[in-house]
């Protein structure tokens, strides 16, 4: 191993790459790992020991606290191929926001904007060759926290690990840029007003995993959660947010506290409103959408999530009954907004907002 030293962060770099296993046209996603990742500990009431190190297993204890209480928060952003000398990092500002909100609801120690951000530029300048060139694919970024100390009493952790992982991935869903199918659930619910809903942590992914499961069972890809009280209004799918275009306006489920702040979310709303669409952030129930779609009214429906860009909702099904959405075709504002935040990741579209974080790879 070489030993170089960055400002902040410690770089030992692998001996060989694993690269030549990897089939880069046949993406699945997050199944294959870089070269390198990053790792912090955080202890007596510090972050130290930043490094970026060959990717690999890391040492726990059956006693982990993490393990048991899943007090754990992480976050899912991308990278994309421009050219031979540039890599986007797409909105690792608000990613990093997003992160240390999630700490705060979970009682995890911040962490530093200024070691993010280097981290993200060694990784990307040591893994380049691992960011894959062709539309649709990209380099997806886990950054996640997790409490390390031994010790069983269901109490905040003193210890944390900190790490960037990083995955060539394709497409999220198995259906690519075909229409998804989502259901509502009966019985389960995702978040409750003041429950967790709203930070990126482990655990509300668990819980999702039944329904999810049961959902997949009867036919559909995804469930569509609705609140936890009234059971009415719509929030978001858990790997994405969702968007409905009712006549020439997108209504967008507004953040209740119980739904994900997606970063692509607001990259659509942002969107929209620039190419005039009345875009409208509020309550929407899963009856005033059965009824537009009944009307004629309900134009298009369409997911954003940083895994799963934007992803076409072709079928909601809900209490025995299913409205079908664009005859199983991609709607032209979702095919617009598709093109237009890819072609700004690419770097192939101008970025009037400011959202890529270009890395230059030989600077
Ligand atoms: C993301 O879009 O990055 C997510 O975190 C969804 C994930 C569960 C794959």
């Amino acid at each position: 191993m070489n030993t170089t030293m960055a400002s902040i962060i410690k770089v030992d770099k692998a001996a060989t790459s694993r690269i030549q296993e990897v089939d880069m046209n046949n993406l699945d996603f997050g199944r294959c790992f870089t070269d390198h990742m990053f790792e912090m500990q955080y202890e007596s009431n510090a972050w130290k020991t930043a490094h970026v190190k060959p990717f690999g297993p890391i040492q726990i204890t059956p006693a982990l606290n993490v393990l048991h209480y899943g007090q754990a928060v992480f976050e899912g952003m991308k990278a994309f191929y421009v050219d031979e000398h540039h890599i986007n990092l797409f909105r690792p500002d608000v990613h990093h926001a997003r992160f240390n909100r999630s700490c705060r609801r979970m009682c995890i120690p911040e962490t530093s904007y200024e070691v993010f951000i280097e981290a993200l530029e060694t990784l990307i300048r040591l893994d380049a060759a691992w960011v894959p060139q062709k539309r649709g694919t990209a380099l997806y970024i886990r950054p996640f926290i997790f409490a390390n100390e031994d010790y069983l009493a269901a109490r905040v952790s003193s210890t944390y690990a900190y790490h960037i992982i990083m995955s060539p991935v394709g497409a999220y869903y198995a259906e690519g840029f075909n229409p998804v199918s989502l259901t509502t659930s009966p019985d389960f619910v995702r978040a409750v007003p003041g429950g967790t809903g709203e930070a990126k942590t482990a655990g509300n992914y668990a819980a999702s995993f039944l329904p999810a499961q049961q959902a997949q069972q009867d036919g559909f890809t995804q469930v569509l959660w609705l609140d936890a009280i009234e059971h009415k209004y719509i929030e978001e799918v858990g790997t994405m947010n969702i968007h409905f275009l009712i006549d020439d306006t997108l209504v967008t489920p507004s953040l209740s506290g119980s739904v994900l702040s997606g970063i692509t979310r607001d990259s659509v709303i942002q969107l929209a409103k620039q190419w005039e669409y009345e875009v409208q952030e509020r309550r929407v129930s899963i009856d005033e959408i059965m009824q537009a779609s009944a009307d004629g009214r309900l134009k298009e429906v369409f997911g954003s999530g940083t895994a799963a860009v934007i992803s076409p909702v072709g079928l909601i099904a809900h209490k025995g009954q299913e409205i079908q959405i664009g005859n199983g075709k991609i709607g032209p504002l979702a095919e617009r907004l598709y093109d237009t935040i890819t072609g700004i990741q690419y770097g192939q579209i101008e970025d009037r907002f400011g959202w890529t974080h270009p890395v230059t790879l030989h600077p």
